[in-house]
């Protein structure tokens, strides 16, 4: 990688002054011009982020230098893959502060790590009548596994309500976290009102009622520090293509005595201990979980992505992406008709949802893209949540460690550019 290389030992392992311009420098994508000649503003890093080109040379050296099959070759290259995979796992590890590598399996994504979770541990542990409580501003990610694995164990899904500035409402947890509540499944940060949730309150009145805890960490692991033992979780979630890294890899942790319990969710090649005609027996984790050929290339590739978060330090990433949604606050609240949805920028991370007036928020990304700016409209795959707000379709920014001000800055000129295109009044 093209930075000095931390250990990982915590997230923060070298922190430095944090320069956005070689920042930017990191990421070959962001020099390119558009088809307009314009630059490219890149605000949708909440959707997918960007590459570095450590993350890409990463790549490249295992496909061209040591390329074959996981956890199968006795030969050089497959025992380089074995090593760097491992590597990886335990990049990860260090990183969220799990306490051994083994805690760490690699999936699909975010979508898939919770899914594992809602099979392999609610078809296993929830009873008829035990109850899973979500929040109503999460991804459709956490929400559809566990109807899917409610209504198979006619178990209930409950929801924490939310404020008027879309925080979570702890004044009336109690309402929903009851003596049948199991599991207590929400976000980190919301992926539409920006809000970053007090995940330690929530783990401490979780745990006195005897419920296990599942964090989503897809937006709040490029964003800011991790510990899944501060406070002390169960499972978390989170995708490798959000933090600078490939796309199809993500990880869950796990606590190991929990996944120890649970039985697998996919059958196949390197998940087993022994196969007989009538029953098989189960690998040890993490392997129990990884059935089948893994995305070698990427799992290499996501250890490296967080090297790269690691190296910058994510209170600097956090810090820097705190003061482009206050300057975004001040830029886009002077605009008439436009309204920020969720709450103040010290309780949220680089997200910044909006309406305007009088211009619907399909047309007002496609309005963004003529000036070269890349947000992203529609219900971001949080129906409940829009239905709260009363609105079908925000349009959103979002903003990664390489954003700008001056990106803040062409966000909110091409936002008045659309609403003059409209003819709405300045
Ligand atoms: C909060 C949150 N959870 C889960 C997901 C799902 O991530 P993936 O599609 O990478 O599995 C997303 C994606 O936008 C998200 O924002």
């Amino acid at each position: 990688m093209n930075r000095a290389q931390p250990a990982v030992d915590s997230p923060d392992a070298a922190p430095k002054p944090f320069d956005v311009a070689s920042v930017r420098r990191d990421f070959p994508i962001l020099a390119q011009t558009l088809k307009s000649g314009r630059p490219i503003v890149y605000l949708d890093s909440a959707a997918s982020a960007q590459k570095p080109q450590c993350v890409l040379d990463k790549q490249n050296e295992c496909l061209t230098k040591y390329y074959a099959n996981a956890y199968r070759g006795v030969y050089e290259f497959g025992a380089r893959v074995d090593d760097e995979l491992e590597e990886s796992r335990a990049t990860i590890a260090r990183f969220i502060g799990a306490k051994s590598p083994e805690e760490v399996i690699f999936t699909s994504g975010a979508t898939m790590s919770i899914n594992l979770v809602a099979q392999a541990w609610g078809r296993k542990s929830l009873e008829p009548g035990d109850e899973v409580l979500l929040t109503l501003m999460e991804h459709h990610a956490n929400i559809v596994p566990w109807q899917l694995i409610c209504r198979e164990r006619l178990a209930t899904v409950r929801f924490i309500p939310l404020t008027s500035d879309g925080q979570l409402n702890l004044d009336r947890l109690d309402e929903v976290l009851t003596d049948r509540t199991r599991l207590v499944s929400l976000t980190a940060m919301s992926n539409v009102l920006g809000t970053i949730n007090p995940i330690a309150e929530i783990t401490e009145r979780a745990k006195r009622r005897g419920a296990l805890v599942m964090v989503d960490a897809a937006q709040s692991v490029p964003h800011g520090r991790v510990n899944v033992q501060d406070p002390a979780i169960d499972f978390l979630a989170f995708s490798g293509h959000k933090v600078y890294g490939p796309t199809g890899i993500g990880a869950l942790y796990g606590r190991r005595a929990l996944l120890d319990s649970m039985d697998p969710f996919l059958g196949g090649g390197h998940m087993i201990d022994e196969v007989f005609l009538d029953h098989s027996t189960w690998a040890e984790i993490p392997a129990k979980f990884e059935a089948g050929t893994i995305p070698i290339v990427e799992a290499i590739g996501l250890g490296e992505a967080i090297r790269y978060v690691a190296a910058l330090g994510t209170d600097a990433i956090r810090d820097h992406e705190h003061q482009l949604v206050s300057a975004a606050f001040d830029r886009l609240s002077a605009i008439p008709g436009l309204q920020i949805l969720g709450p103040a920028p010290d309780k949220r991370g680089g997200i910044v949802a909006f309406t305007v007036q009088g211009v619907h928020p399909h047309d007002m990304a496609s309005l963004l893209d003529e000036r070269g700016v890349a947000v992203r409209a529609g219900h971001h795959c949080t129906m409940p949540l829009h239905d709260w707000l009363n609105e079908p379709a925000t349009t959103r920014a979002s903003f990664g460690c390489y954003s700008t001000l001056d990106e803040v800055d062409a966000l909110a000129d091409a936002i008045r550019f659309a609403r003059k295109t409209f003819r709405l009044a300045p």
